[in-house]
């Protein structure tokens, strides 16, 4: 018998979180009548990014977050994105900052993160966020890899003692993502483009976590039975580059958008192996959105005290 695996539905998990956050707002309104306010930069017309922030925003407005959308040049040097931002840094209304990546070649992303002040950078990206992280002091956290933890904690998959395998070790979520992790006292492997079995490592793994960009990266014989799986990858399939499966699958996307949006893995065949699995959509995505408005939250009430 095939058994089905439980979906983690982000989705759901991130509403409930947004819940949360929203009452939490309304209560800081009514006591010190203070609004949490959030500033995106978004730079030059990258379709995804564009699609990021539209939905960050939107998130905000269900919870009562002040938002403001800086939109500049494609063109725009090192040095105008960090006049911004030290406007920002110092307006006592906006408590998050958060740089949408990735900037342009020319632009220099270190220096832009490494400017955001460290209480107001609620992607948890600067370098004395990350260290934070690394030494376990309290800290803003990167939204996804604490998205990750959070649906895995309420769906009541313990982390202590497993066998994690993380596939990816970007900075936005292999690295801090293994970290929380490691807090957590689960076992982590981080592979990598340079990994030599990777298959010898997500065999061996209770949790795997991908975050590569490569569709189909995770396949069924990749996995054990009754692993949990956690795919991160958002990857946009066109209709002349589906398969006869995706084409039948997301028959519906393909006819509306010309287009469908799935995973690093390979869901369909992995599904009934394991015993948890996040879809894409509807996984991961919905969770950084909620955990970044957390984070906004969390920069207020610490910018109150
Ligand atoms: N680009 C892709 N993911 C992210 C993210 O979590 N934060 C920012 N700022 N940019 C991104």
């Amino acid at each position: 018998m095939i058994k089905i695996a439980k979906l983690i539905s982000g989705s759901k998990i991130s509403a409930q979180i947004k819940d949360e956050v929203q009452a939490e707002i309304a209560q800081m309104k009514k006591e010190k009548n203070k609004v949490p306010g959030l500033a995106v930069i978004l730079v030059g017309e990258n379709p995804a990014s564009k699609v990021y922030v539209a939905n960050k925003e939107k998130g905000c407005n269900q919870v009562g977050i002040h938002s403001e959308t800086i939109h500049m040049e494609d063109t725009v040097s090192t040095e105008e994105i960090l006049a911004e931002i030290d406007k920002l840094n110092n307006r006592d209304d906006i408590h998050g900052i958060l740089v949408q990546l990735p900037l342009p070649k020319q632009v220099d992303s270190g220096k832009v993160l490494m400017a955001i002040k460290p209480e107001k950078d609620v992607d948890g990206f600067h370098p004395v966020n990350m260290g934070k992280l690394v030494a376990q002091q309290d800290c803003l956290v990167p939204a996804t890899p604490s998205g990750i933890v959070e649906m895995l904690k309420r769906e009541n998959i313990t982390l202590k003692g497993k066998n994690v395998t993380m596939v990816g070790h970007s900075e936005i979520v292999g690295k801090p993502c293994t970290l929380l992790f490691l807090n957590e006292w689960a076992t982590v492997t981080i592979c990598h483009i340079e990994t030599k079995d990777l298959k010898m490592h997500t065999q061996n793994a209770d949790i795997i976590v991908v975050a590569t960009g490569v569709p189909y990266l995770i396949k069924e014989d990749m996995v054990k039975q009754g692993a949990v799986v956690i795919d991160v990858g958002i990857n946009r399939i066109t209709k002349e580059d589906a398969s006869p499966e995706l084409l039948e699958w997301r028959k519906q996307d393909f006819e509306k958008k010309g287009a469908t949006l799935i995973g690093d893995v390979d869901f369909q065949k992995v599904e009934p192996k394991v015993s948890h699995i996040s879809p894409v959509p509807g996984g991961v995505g919905p969770m950084t959105i909620a955990m970044l408005l957390k984070n906004t939250l969390k920069a207020a009430k610490t910018a109150a005290e």
